[in-house]
């Protein structure tokens, strides 16, 4: 029998781009990095993939709450806040992150992509849903949202579910947000960007941004999911970095970079919070997060808010690591921890990444639908892991993989 049409039509498309080599497997590895990682055919590796930027996963205190939760608790609430999932350790956990933020109020999801689905489509859509099944005021106005060109798919993801006219601004073009924002005067208006861009490592153009939205009457969501526990002498991610910390009304924040774990996290005013905890899908219809996941996060939480130290290693080897590139005349985009280094095709890219294998360091091959198909590269993300001797030995694998492949001084240059 013959496969649906649907299927074969997947299959060809399956077919077309496995001859290609734009579908390669994953790649697999035995261990977590530490930074050091085992890949199955035993070799071992420096992992510069890893969104774990302070190595916080490894921490003995975080694996010991995780633990002991886990014996506390079991592994899983199995079910949604509202339907008996409401672990009092949840609770804890959004009043430290809400604290940890300087917000009033704070809603964890079980995943950061399940935090930007719930925030922006919730923020949009919960007082139409509220009017729809409890007959409370209507809203004025058809709602818009407008996001940033380059945000994160989860952002696009929320948009799309919600009934909001979507709309993209240019990158950090805060002239473009501001004809787009007055074309819709009067009609609830959010904008949304991303604190670090996840792909590419730079910054929002945050003061800017927020002098618009203001003048507009927008609210701003900024999902800081890189931000969190990199920037800022507090930790408290890209506001704080930026001296606009009081200005942002809503954020979004993901327990699995920086904190080492798995989660997301939605911080706002209580009224807002508690609307979206009632009408969002991403946190009403989905099972809370784990027990051992919650203290962990708690546990992780405390080493960001009294270790400064262990962001400035990160940042020492930040760094160091830019200063290297730049000397090889290579000056990728951003200032942190994110260093994206193009190659243009996805298999120029994967070929960087097996020579750099080769030379013992991972560093993942990004293709689409991350990234735009002429704009493939490498993603290098550094951590407080790593020490001078790894970072030292990355910049002479990539200073090799430049001799071969010429494209890579090229584009980024
Ligand atoms: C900017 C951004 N937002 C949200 C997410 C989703 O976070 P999580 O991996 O915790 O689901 C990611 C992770 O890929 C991200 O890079």
């Amino acid at each position: 029998m013959s496969a649906p049409t649907l299927l074969a039509d997947l299959h060809t498309a399956h077919d077309w781009l496995a001859e290609r080599g734009i579908l390669p497997p994953e790649q697999r590895s035995e261990t977590l990095p530490t930074p050091y990682v085992r890949f199955p055919d035993g070799r071992s590796v420096v992992s510069f993939c890893s969104n774990n930027y302070l190595g916080l996963n490894h921490r003995t205190e975080v694996k010991a709450a995780a633990v002991a939760a886990l014996r506390e608790h079991s592994h899983a609430t199995s079910e949604s806040r509202r339907l008996g999932g409401n672990l009092a350790l949840l609770e804890r956990l959004e009043s430290d992150l809400a604290a940890f933020k300087n917000r009033p109020a704070c809603m964890i999801t079980a995943t950061g992509l399940l935090a930007n689905i719930a925030a922006v489509h919730g923020v949009l859509d919960a007082s139409g849903l509220a009017s729809r099944w409890h007959g409370s005021p209507r809203a004025a106005g058809i709602p818009a949202v407008i996001y940033d060109e380059h945000s994160h798919r989860s952002i696009r993801m929320g948009a799309r579910q919600s009934s909001a006219e979507r709309v993209r601004f240019r990158h950090n073009d805060a002239d473009h947000l501001d004809r787009l924002l007055a074309a819709r005067s009067g009609r609830p208006l959010l904008v949304v960007t991303e604190g670090v861009f996840s792909m590419d490592g730079d910054l929002a153009d945050l003061p800017p941004l927020l002098d618009v939205c203001e003048g507009h009457g927008a609210a701003l969501l900024l999902d800081d999911a890189h931000g969190t526990g990199v920037y800022g002498t507090d930790g408290a991610g890209t506001p704080s970095h930026l001296g606009v910390a009081g200005r942002v009304p809503l954020q979004v924040a993901t327990l699995s970079k920086a904190l080492g774990g798995m989660g997301g996290a939605v911080l706002g005013d209580e009224r807002v919070i508690a609307m979206l905890r009632t009408f969002s899908s991403g946190y009403r219809f989905t099972s809370s997060l784990p027990p051992e996941q919650a203290a962990a996060a708690i546990a992780a939480l405390i080493i960001v808010q009294t270790e400064p130290e262990l962001r400035d290693t990160l940042w020492g080897n930040i760094r160091h690591f830019r200063a290297g590139l730049s000397h090889m005349g290579l000056h990728p985009m951003g200032d942190g921890p994110i260093v994206p280094l193009r190659l243009g095709t996805s298999q120029l890219a994967a070929k960087a990444e097996a020579m750099l294998i080769d030379a013992g360091y991972w560093c993942v091959a990004v293709a689409p639908p991350a990234v735009p198909p002429d704009s493939c590269r490498i993603r290098i993300t550094v951590s407080a892991m790593h020490t001078k001797d790894h970072v030292d030995g990355l910049l002479n694998a990539i200073s090799e993989v430049t001799a071969a492949i010429p494209e890579l001084r090229r584009m980024n240059q």
